[in-house]
């Protein structure tokens, strides 16, 4: 019995209860060793997080606005997928001795475009305004980019003939919002992005806040300096899909048929949505999961809306095959692609191409260790910076402040992108090659095994140990 042995006696005397309860060395009026006196309290529903965020908008009055990405931890990440390399059922290539195809090819639907887009390889620059990054940022993009034969992307608020003289190969950008839309830049371009979605803010246009509108900016987007932008989300000359066909058709003519039609999107319902595009005469849909980055969006949205990217993709997949479009319409995945792992599991998951943008700002130099100070002025550090919004960004990327833009180095930034993509495209390579491929284009889903029941439901990748996807 319990009581019986509480009753037992040590051959030293009783002990200190004093002792016993922590009492040496606590806080007087404070139990040491009990859960509720320690700092941190347990509640998985109101964490310090949840705490501080109600603080925050009790104060402010209004949602909080922020840059970078999702924090919800909830998100799948690719982590969650690994390669099985060919052992015995396949063959691998040599690694290190035998090539294998990089080369991309967007928007050659038959018929169609006069000069599809071909890259060097399956990896290219996201759409990033002028105004969400310094004009030195985007020709350090453009410049990476041309390097090593791909291409970029202009972003809401019109061309920079900085950026179109870096960038070889330049898409240009149609928001809802249509700042500097211009025809003639329409024309130089060398493929049209139709805008209806970003991963980071699904359903809503895009943000600038007003430190980062100044006179260049501000008369671009014809707009009052220093007041902050909120675009539109809706295109006022398309509703629909027979609309939108129209639109594409419009901007063909525009472009006598030379160049490819994008449409880019957040990853909310890609299975309805990406057939719609398709079935609407886009030559390439661009699908960007909830984990894509940004230079300021709602942080609830951030948090709250969208799809992973990885459950995205293979439903784009299949709404292409089941529209007979596969072959014809080309999918670029983006939205949390961190490394040539990454992409490579984009690639076997479904997409033709992946598209980056915080990678390729990581490579300029964002949250890189220098300037504490002015991290610190922002209350934050390196490697935990998300303060685009701020216009303050300490190493010049994002920002219009001319002081701060110094620090970004167009000639070294534009070179470690081209490092950033060479050695991605390594990877991509060298994973393709265990695998047996000979172009990276050939990964596929079987190629790849999920680590968790989640992964696989959500990609219908077979479950590690088990081989087939985890279904219900
Ligand atoms: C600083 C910044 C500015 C952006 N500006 C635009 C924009 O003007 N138009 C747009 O469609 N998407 C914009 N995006 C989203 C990117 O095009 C892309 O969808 C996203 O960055 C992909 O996710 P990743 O950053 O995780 O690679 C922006 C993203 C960033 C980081
Ligand atoms: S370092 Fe600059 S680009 Fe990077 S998250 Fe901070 S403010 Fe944004």
């Amino acid at each position: 019995m319990a009581d019986d042995l509480n009753d037992r006696e040590y051959p030293f005397g009783p002990p200190d209860e004093d002792v016993v309860a922590f009492g040496d060395g606590a806080v007087p009026g404070r139990p040491a060793g009990v859960p509720s006196s320690y700092d941190r309290g347990k509640s998985p529903r109101w964490t310090p997080e949840a705490i501080a965020d109600a603080h925050a908008v009790a104060q402010l009055g209004r949602y909080q606005i922020r840059g970078f990405s999702t924090f919800n931890t909830r998100f799948p990440t690719l982590d969650d997928l690994v390669f099985v390399p060919a052992t015995m059922t396949r063959l691998p290539l040599e690694g290190y001795r035998e090539s294998c195809d990089t080369k991309t090819v967007l928007g050659d639907r038959p018929g169609l475009v006069e000069q599809p887009i071909e890259l060097d390889i399956p990896i290219y620059i996201a759409s990033m305004s002028f105004g969400a990054l310094s004009a030195s940022a985007k020709a350090a993009l453009g410049y990476g980019a041309t390097k090593v034969g791909t291409m970029t992307c202009t972003g809401e608020g019109g061309m920079l003939e900085d950026e179109r003289e870096a960038s070889k190969i330049l898409v240009y950008q149609m928001t809802p919002s249509r700042y500097m839309l211009d025809l003639e830049h329409l024309r130089m371009a060398d493929g049209i992005e139709i805008v209806v979605g970003q991963g980071a803010k699904p359903g809503t246009g895009g943000v600038l806040l007003g430190m980062k509108i100044p006179e260049r900016v501000a008369s671009m987007r014809t707009l009052p300096v220093g007041v902050d932008q909120r675009s539109t989300v809706r295109h006022p000359d398309f509703l629909g899909a027979d609309d939108l066909k129209v639109k594409i058709e419009e901007l063909r003519e525009a472009t006598g048929y030379q160049v490819p039609i994008f449409v880019k999107m957040g990853a909310t319902r890609p299975r309805w949505d990406v057939a719609i595009a398709a079935k609407a005469g886009a030559d390439v849909i661009v699908l960007d999961g909830a984990e894509g980055g940004t230079g300021a969006s709602p942080e609830l949205l951030l948090d709250h809306t969208g799809i992973p990217t990885m459950s995205a993709i293979p439903a784009a997949r299949e709404a292409l095959e089941e529209a007979g479009l596969a072959d014809e319409v080309k999918l670029v995945a983006a939205g949390g692609i961190r490394s040539g792992a990454d992409a490579a599991k984009c690639l076997a998951l479904g997409a033709d191409c992946v598209m980056i943008g915080f990678a390729a700002l990581m490579a300029l130099g964002c949250n890189s260790p220098r300037y504490l100070d002015d991290y610190e002025a922002l209350g934050t550090s390196p490697g935990r910076c998300h303060h685009c919004h701020t216009g303050r960004c300490p190493v010049g990327i994002t920002t219009q402040d001319p002081e701060l833009e110094q620090r970004m180095d167009v000639a070294a930034g534009a070179e470690r992108v081209a490092r950033l993509l060479t050695a991605w495209t390594m990877e991509i390579s060298l994973l393709a090659k265990a695998c047996g491929k000979s172009s990276v284009h050939n990964l596929e889903k079987e190629d790849l095994r999920a680590l968790s029941l989640e992964a696989s439901a959500f990609t219908g990748v077979p479950l590690a140990g088990i081989d087939r996807p985890y279904t219900w």
